[in-house]
C-alpha cells in the first residue's frame, strides 16, 4: 500500500472473507472502519458501524456517519447466494433479494460514501469468477448469485467511467475456506487477503474498471 493511503472502510467484516481483511489492513497499520450487519467487535478496527446492505437507508446512515472523514480505500465485500436448486428452485423472491444486496447494496453504499473518497481513492467490489461468462462454470445451479455477480462487473465498468478520478476494481478472492466457500475450499480467508491487499495496493487508475484474481491475473468477462 502507499504509504499515504491510511483509512479503509470493509464491509461485512464480521466474519470470512470481509474479516481477514479488516484484520491485515488494521495489522499493517490502517486506521479501518469495519460495517457489520450484527454486533461487533472487528479485532483492529478502529470503528464499527451497522450496516445491512439489503437495506437502502443503512447506507444513508453509514455516510452520515462517516461525513467529514476521508476514506483512501472502500472494500465492498459483503454478498450472500441465493437458491442452489438450478430454474426448478429459483424464484423472483429470491433472485431480487440476491440482487439487492449484491448489487445494489454495494452501488448505494459507494454512493453515500463518494463525498469521503478524495481523487485517487481505491474502491474495490468482491466479485467472482461465477459472474464471468467465460470462466463462470458453475455445476452449483445458483442462478441469481452468477447473475448478481455479471450485474456487479458491468457496474463496475460504468463506475470506472463515470469516476475517472478513482481506481475502481472487480476482484475474484478465489475460492476461499469461508461460511460461503466451505471447508473443502483451496484458500484460507487470510491467504486470500493477503493477496487482494497486495493486489489493490499495486493497482493505479490504469486498472480501473479491470476484473482481476487475488493473485493479479485478469479474469476474461
Ligand atoms: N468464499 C468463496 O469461495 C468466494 C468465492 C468467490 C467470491 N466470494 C465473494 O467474497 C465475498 C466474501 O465472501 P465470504 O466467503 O466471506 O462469505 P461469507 O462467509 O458468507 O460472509 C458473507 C459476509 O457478508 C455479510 N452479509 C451478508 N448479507 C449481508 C447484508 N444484507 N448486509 C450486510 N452484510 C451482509 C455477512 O454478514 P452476516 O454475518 O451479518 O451474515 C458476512 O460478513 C463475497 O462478496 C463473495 O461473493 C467468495
Amino acid at each position: 500500500m502507499s504509504p499515504g493511503a491510511r483509512a479503509a472502510l470493509v464491509t461485512g467484516a464480521g466474519r470470512g472473507l470481509g474479516r481477514a481483511l479488516a484484520a491485515a489492513l488494521a495489522g499493517a497499520g490502517w486506521e479501518v472502519t469495519a460495517t457489520l450487519r450484527g454486533a461487533g467487535p472487528v479485532p483492529g478496527a478502529a470503528r464499527v458501524l451497522r450496516h445491512d446492505q439489503g437495506d437502502p437507508a443503512s447506507a444513508e446512515a453509514v455516510g452520515a456517519a462517516m461525513a467529514g472523514r476521508r476514506l483512501d480505500l472502500v472494500i465492498l465485500n459483503a454478498a450472500i447466494r441465493g437458491d442452489t436448486g438450478g430454474l426448478a428452485g429459483f424464484s423472483q423472491e429470491d433472485f431480487l433479494q440476491v440482487m439487492a444486496v449484491n448489487v445494489a447494496g454495494p452501488l448505494l453504499l459507494m454512493r453515500a460514501l463518494l463525498p469521503c473518497l478524495a481523487p485517487g481513492a481505491k474502491v474495490a467490489f468482491i466479485s467472482s469468477r461465477a459472474g464471468s461468462m467465460a470462466e463462470g462454470a458453475d455445476p452449483d445451479g445458483d442462478y441469481a448469485y452468477c447473475a448478481s455477480k455479471a450485474a456487479l462487473n458491468r457496474a463496475v465498468v460504468k463506475l470506472a467511467d463515470d469516476h475517472p478520478r478513482l481506481t475502481l476494481l472487480a476482484l475474484h478472492p478465489g475460492w476461499v475456506r469461508t461460511d460461503m466457500g466451505g471447508a473443502g475450499a483451496e484458500l484460507t480467508a487470510e491467504d486470500s487477503a493477503r493477496g487482494l491487499l497486495t493486489m489493490i495496493g499495486r493497482a493505479g487508475p490504469g486498472d480501473s474498471g479491470r476484473f482481476l484474481t487475488w493473485e493479479g491475473a485478469p479474469v476474461a468477462w
